[in-house]
């Protein structure tokens, strides 16, 4: 285990964590990485820690350099188990004090009992030699206690989780993979972690705009050295809530109804000459419908009735979009139903303060949608997709 200089005198002791395929309850197909780091100086500083059972993974990196005991301080950017669950370990191997923002100790301290913590402020610069780290407080980013720490004399940004993806690679930097794939996954992360946060994502970009960079220091997966501006204008965007002229029709069906629905609706939206992304739930894992939200103007949801509710699969998505509040986009609701009716009314109430607006008249079927059924579904498509270009 080596660790990868990505400075002079700074280098990447993370650990790769290939298998990783669930973090907060969605899916990571292509794995992911705990980034830590290593900044060789008069008082040597980890940036970060990682997740328990890879510490020695970490540890054998940053033996490659110099020996572990020589740390005198770790920074704790984030108190959260991926990054902080080795942190009361390391300092048992090292005796390094913990830098890390108020509630940062208090939430260390919560999470793993007393440790030897020095807090610091938003703002607050220390020096270790000839290095100057200073601190910003990034609140929500992803959690209340966040920073990020910024090395001035290197230009380094260590941003923590945000700029991250859940992507496992044996290349450390953006122009040493595919962009496409790297996109994609930090479009799957922005939406599942971040998409609540946008007003905080504003915040902590006033505080670093002025800020030149070289390389942002993700907390997961891939740095960033040759698409900062890009990296940073698109979580500008997201932030801002836009979107694309598109819609994404989710739906779950028991005996076909509401999926004849579906297909309806989507080939009356797609006739507009609007794309569209069709997703049935019992075969999408909701990390990837989460995905397809945050790009999407309109948000299409059906289910059938059961029990005079919502499908499972269906409540489970609504459930969790209201979490992650895809405000501003426009949504519409369908279905079919048997004896009575249910699920129409179930999503919307799912979805109440899920900052969604409802502009659109709900389409319900009795029954199997026959050729006026079909035809119906049609016309629903066609109306969202001429407003959506409006
Ligand atoms: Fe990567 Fe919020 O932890």
């Amino acid at each position: 285990m080596e660790a990868v200089q990505i400075a002079d005198g700074i280098y990447w002791v993370g650990v790769l964590d290939w298998n990783a395929r669930n973090f907060h309850g969605f899916k990571t197909p292509r794995g992911t990485s705990y980034n830590a780091y290593l900044i060789l100086d008069e008082k040597i500083t980890l940036i970060d820690c990682v997740k328990l059972p890879f510490l020695a993974e970490m540890m054998a990196r940053i033996a490659s350099v110099i020996d572990p005991k020589d740390i005198d301080l770790i920074v704790s950017n984030h108190a959260e188990g991926d990054h902080a669950g080795g942190l009361p370990m390391t300092q048992h191997l090292t005796g390094a004090e913990i830098v890390t923002s108020k509630k940062g100790v208090d939430a260390l301290r919560l999470n793993y009992g007393t440790m030897k913590m020095r807090e610091v402020k938003d703002g607050e610069e220390l020096s270790i030699g000839k290095r100057t780290l200073r601190f910003i407080e990034t609140p929500m980013l992803h959690w209340p206690e966040s920073m990020f720490t910024y090395a001035v004399e290197d230009q380094v940004l260590f941003s923590m989780d945000a700029f991250g993806q859940h992507f496992c690679s044996s290349e450390r930097f953006d122009d040493q993979v595919d962009m496409c794939v790297v996109m994609e996954e930090v479009s799957t992360y922005y939406a599942n972690i971040l998409m609540p946060f946008g007003n905080q994502v504003k915040k902590t970009y006033e505080k670093i705009k002025e800020l030149p960079i070289k390389i942002v220091a993700t907390s997961h997966g891939i740095l960033w050295r040759s698409h900062i501006q890009d990296i940073i204008g698109t979580y500008l965007r997201w932030a801002g809530g836009e979107t694309e002229e598109r819609a994404v029709v989710i739906y779950d069906t028991m005996w076909g109804s509401t999926e004849k629905m579906a297909e309806a609706i989507t080939e009356g939206i797609r006739s507009q000459g609007v794309p569209v992304t069709l997703l049935r739930l019992t075969v999408t894992e909701r990390s990837t419908v989460m995905r397809e939200v945050l790009r999407s103007r309109v948000v299409v949801i059906g289910s059938c009735t059961m029990n005079n509710g919502m499908f499972p699969t269906v409540a489970d998505i609504t459930t969790y979009m209201k979490g992650l509040r895809p405000k501003g986009r426009k949504a519409a609701v369908f279905g079919s139903y048997g004896w009575s009716g249910g699920a129409v009314k179930a999503i919307k109430e799912n979805l109440e303060g899920a900052g969604l607006e409802f502009p659109y008249p709900d389409l319900e079927i009795k029954f199997s949608p026959m050729k006026d059924g079909v035809e119906k579904s049609h016309a629903f498509g066609v109306d969202i997709a001429k407003s959506i270009k409006t």
